[in-house]
Order: structure tokens, then C-alpha cells, then sequence
């Protein structure tokens, strides 16, 4: 009947980058500079839940309530193009076969939470448009491929592309102009290397500094160090880390997280006017993680920080108690440091919890 509801509920993972995203040659498409290559997090720390549901008794536009707040979809142009993308294909799926239900015609309610802070600045977006890309891709009954459907999240939140797949995922920039090869793609699954860590800093909960998509421009407008990391450097280093990941070498993984990491924040500096994510306590994480690897003669842990304070540190379970050991005596006594949200995560296979 025409009260029927149709629903379909999913969750995605967090990623963070080891080799960044920082760039955009297209800012419709959110079509990137360069490739990036990130490590899904699990979903028992990080994730978004995501469920949609359309009926012909729901009226008005479309609508998203994020962690309990209604959100303004109508204008974000990102969010528009992902339903419009999702629903042309359910639009083709109703056209081959008519005995469907046109759910392409129905007004779609979203309604999503984190089960961590959104403002902590933890890459929430890219949970949170691969949650809904595959949500209403369910819900369409779609038979897309993760691959296909990381085209569509990259247009809500580039990064949010390399959340559809599990492990170690390449987003390949692409050359086409009109973005259909700049897509993700599973380097190794999480199995490959079970051993993996990530312990998240949360420095600062705080959303502040510059968005991620106005920083961008400014570096590629205006930072004198960019085109060389765009077309040299970071190509060189992607099949470095991919080979490092495929021979589980992490002291080049490492090496490669910490220099990468350097390199971006580098640029953000050398931009005009310039951009500062790090802070004091950030610099002190970088520290500690020097001498963790100091103490053991080797590379043990690496840092990474995205747009903002936050540090994100791999290392290999074997090594859990020499690197927490420097974090728990180094931190605490640092001020800014919010020491509450300090977890021990472990990456993990791309998991969902599909009900229809
Ligand atoms: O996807 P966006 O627009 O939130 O950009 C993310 C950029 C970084 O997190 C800094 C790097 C990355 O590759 O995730």
C-alpha cells in the first residue's frame, strides 16, 4: 500500500590517509591533485551509521537528521549530488523493468550518527557520505560495486571514497575530465596484515581552523612547493608504500606515513595567506613518536595528522607497550592535552550491518 516504507541501514568506517589528499583539479567534481592511499579504521571505534528509508506517505524534500540534528541537505551542493547520482541509477533500474517500485520518485529521509565526537575533527565526513552513498544504494538495490559506488561518495568528500572498501585503499586520481576513472580501489585487505594498529590523539575536540576545500584552493592558487609534491613526489612515494604494504616492511611504511604527513602540512605552511593545523601538543606527539623509535633503533610507530591537531599514530601490536609507554608518560603532563579520548584502534575489515 502507499504507506509502505522501505528501508535499508548501513554503517562505514573511518580512514586516515598515509598519503594525503591535498588538492583538487576539479572543485565540482571534487576531482584531486594527486592519488592518496589510507588505512580503514574499525568499526567498533569509528563509524557512522547510516539509515534510509523512502515512502509515498513522506512529503517535502529530502531530508538528513545527523546525531539527532535535522541538517541543511537543500543546500549543499555535495549532498544533492550524491541523491541525484544514486537516484538516476535507481531511475534506470525502474526503467528495465517495470514491475519495480519507482522509490526514484519518493522523498528519501536519512537519518545518520557517529558513535564518536563529529566535531573531533576524525575525518567524520568520509564515514559519513560512504555511509549514505551505500544506505540508499541498499535501499535502491543497486548493483553497483563498491568501486562504482566510491565514484558517488567522492563527490560528497573526496576522502570519503576510500571508506567503501576495507584494508589499505588507493583513491586513484584519474586523468579524465570527467572523473570516471578517479575512483578507490583495495590495495591489500586488513587480513594481509592483521598486525596493524592506530592509536588516535584526540588534541582537540574543537572544529576549528580552515575547512578542508578552502585550504585546498589555497594551496593550489597560491603554495610554490605543491607542484612538485602533486606530480613528483607523491606518485614516487604511493608505489612505495604500496610495495611496503604488499611486503609488510612497516619501517619504510613508516618512514614514507611521517614524510608524507610532513609534506602536506609543508605545503598548508607555504600557502598564502598560510595554514596551520599543528599545535604544541601536536608537535609533542611527533616527539614522543621520535622517541619511541629512538629507544627501540628502529621505526616502531609512525605519526600522521590530518586538517587539524589530532594525531593519529600505526605501529604493530608487537610494539603496543613501547609506544603507549611514551605516550602515557609524555602527554599528560602537557597542557591543551584532552587526554580522555586516547584509544587503541584497531583497523579492520570493511564490515556492515545490512537489514532491510
Ligand atoms: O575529503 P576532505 O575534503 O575532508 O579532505 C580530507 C583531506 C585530509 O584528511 C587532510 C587528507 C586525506 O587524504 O584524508
Amino acid at each position: 500500500g502507499s504507506s509502505q516504507v522501505y528501508r535499508a541501514s548501513t554503517t562505514a568506517p573511518v580512514n586516515i590517509a598515509v598519503i594525503k589528499y591535498w588538492g583538487k583539479r576539479d572543485t565540482a567534481l571534487n576531482l584531486p591533485t594527486n592519488s592518496s592511499l589510507s588505512v580503514t579504521l574499525s568499526q567498533k571505534s569509528l563509524r557512522t551509521h547510516t539509515t534510509a528509508s523512502c515512502s509515498e506517505s513522506f512529503s517535502g524534500p529530502d531530508s538528513l537528521i545527523l546525531n539527532n540534528e535535522p541538517e541543511d541537505i537543500q543546500s549543499s551542493k555535495r549532498t544533492q549530488a550524491c541523491l541525484k547520482h544514486l537516484r538516476s541509477l535507481r531511475e534506470q533500474l525502474e526503467a528495465k523493468d517495470a514491475s519495480l517500485p519507482k522509490l526514484s520518485k519518493l522523498t528519501l529521509r536519512i537519518v545518520s550518527s557517529n558513535n564518536f565526537p563529529t566535531a573531533a575533527g576524525l575525518a567524520s565526513s568520509a564515514a559519513g557520505f560512504a555511509a549514505l552513498v551505500r544506505a540508499i544504494a541498499d535501499l535502491y538495490e543497486l548493483p553497483q560495486t563498491p568501486q562504482e559506488l566510491s565514484l558517488i561518495a567522492r563527490q560528497g568528500s573526496g576522502s570519503a571514497c576510500r571508506s567503501l572498501m576495507g584494508g589499505y585503499v588507493a583513491w586513484r586520481a584519474g586523468t579524465k575530465e570527467d572523473g570516471s576513472d578517479s575512483i578507490a580501489e583495495e590495495v591489500a585487505p586488513m587480513s594481509h596484515w592483521p598486525e596493524m594498529r592506530a592509536l588516535i590523539l584526540v588534541v582537540s575536540a574543537e572544529k576549528k581552523g580552515v575547512p578542508s576545500t578552502a585550504g585546498m584552493q589555497t594551496t593550489v592558487e597560491t603554495s610554490t612547493l605543491a607542484p612538485a609534491r602533486f606530480n613528483e613526489i607523491v606518485p614516487k612515494r604511493m608505489a612505495e608504500i604500496e610495495k611496503a604494504i604488499q611486503e609488510k616492511d612497516f619501517e619504510t611504511f613508516a618512514r614514507i606515513t611521517m614524510q608524507d604527513s610532513n609534506s602536506f602540512h609543508a605545503i598548508c605552511l607555504d600557502s598564502w595567506p598560510p595554514i596551520h593545523y599543528l599545535n604544541d601538543v601536536s608537535r609533542a606527539a611527533m616527539s614522543a613518536v621520535e622517541t619511541a623509535n629512538r629507544k627501540a633503533g628502529k621505526l616502531i610507530c609512525a605519526y600522521t595528522f590530518d586538517a587539524g591537531p589530532n594525531a593519529v599514530i600505526y605501529y604493530l601490536a608487537e610494539h603496543t607497550h613501547e609506544v603507549a609507554g611514551v605516550f602515557r608518560s609524555v602527554l599528560p603532563r602537557l597542557p591543551g592535552w584532552e587526554g580522555e579520548f586516547a584509544e587503541q584502534i584497531r583497523p579492520n575489515e570493511y564490515g556492515s550491518l545490512d537489514s532491510k
